[in-house]
């Protein structure tokens, strides 16, 4: 009895010794060449945690290209899948205890991140997540809304023609008698500031970080120091681990001599549009595009 005892608590420190060697390793893989890796506590516990920080959108605003940039810091451990935990009935019903399997492996002191763009747009996201942790930190990424609505729009058609289903142009859908359709859905996902409103009832302004999504297409890095910062993380991510692949037409990422471009699905060709709807879209989100600059106190450069 005594010697199975003894036995299984052998095995048991060999599995956990085993988990461990496989996180350092992970976590020294994702240095760039020219940072350090934070030094590690021999037999620290690794476990599933809740995320610390949760990107909540936009859809189509750049949130896998953010999620995979974070991803390069040796503290950051993300979930690769969208777990949509606060925004779906069926999900949240599974409990927090689902939740939490659902994150990666950390070792004290990495935090987890997790993105799911339909948070921001869901209206019971904001207090579930809220009653969850109410200290966890919210990232934003936005982008131009009317190229955000098209954007939309392109992967609804692209899943609507593999799934052979049949598709309205995106003029038919926006315009209704020249009038912008108020009920149209990507639409109502591109009213930031009506979202937005939901989540600032409960989180503090300072706990939600806004990325420039168009900013991080031209040029990742700053935007990656300022979430780092925001992230309380010390610096690692370098200019180094970014690099422009001239086929793909974006930033693809560089690690320990790894390269990672993101898949065709984004920063694929957009749907067309006519340059009427676009202008009478445009001159409908004006009013919108104000209130949500005023809600963050910053301004972009939209159409
Ligand atoms: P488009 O496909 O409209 O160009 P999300 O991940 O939230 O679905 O966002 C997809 C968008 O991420 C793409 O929209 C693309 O413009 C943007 N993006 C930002 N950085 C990128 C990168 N390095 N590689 C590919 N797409 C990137």
């Amino acid at each position: 009895m005594l010697w199975t005892l003894l036995l299984a608590l052998v095995l048991l420190l060999v599995l956990q010794a085993q988990l461990c060697i496989c996180l350092q390793e992970l976590r020294s893989s994702k240095a760039s060449p020219s940072s350090a890796t934070p030094p590690q506590t021999p037999g620290a516990a690794v476990s599933r945690r809740l995320p610390g920080a949760i990107i909540i959108g936009v859809r189509k605003g750049g949130t896998r290209a953010l999620l995979e940039m974070l991803n390069l810091h040796p503290d950051v451990e993300v979930a690769k899948a969208e777990i949509h935990y606060f925004n779906l009935d069926e999900n949240f019903r599974k409990g927090l205890d689902w939740y939490r399997a659902q994150m990666p492996l950390t070792l004290p002191g990495q935090v987890t991140v997790e993105k799911t763009p339909g948070y921001f747009t869901a209206p019971l996201a904001p207090a579930r997540m809220w009653l969850t942790n109410p200290a966890v930190k919210l990232l934003l990424i936005v982008r131009d809304p009317a190229h955000r609505l098209v954007s939309d729009y392109t992967q609804v058609l692209h899943n609507r023609i593999q799934q052979k289903k049949p598709y309205q142009p995106l003029d038919e859908l926006l315009l209704h008698r020249g009038h912008v359709n108020p009920s149209y859905k990507a639409l109502q996902r591109s009213l930031y500031h009506h979202h937005l409103a939901r989540w600032l009832e409960l989180f503090p302004r300072e706990q939600i970080h806004v990325v420039d999504g168009e900013a991080l297409i031209q040029d990742p890095f700053p935007e990656l120091q300022k979430a780092e910062k925001f992230l309380e993380l010390a610096p690692q991510i370098t200019r180094e681990n970014f690099y422009f692949n001239t086929t793909k037409g974006f930033y693809c990422l560089l690690t320990a001599g790894h390269d990672k471009c993101l898949d065709e699905s984004k920063g694929r060709p957009h749907a067309p549009l006519s340059n009427k709807a676009f202008h009478t879209l445009c001159k409908y989100l004006r009013g919108p595009n104000q209130i949500f600059f005023n809600m963050i106190g910053q301004t972009f450069d939209w159409c």
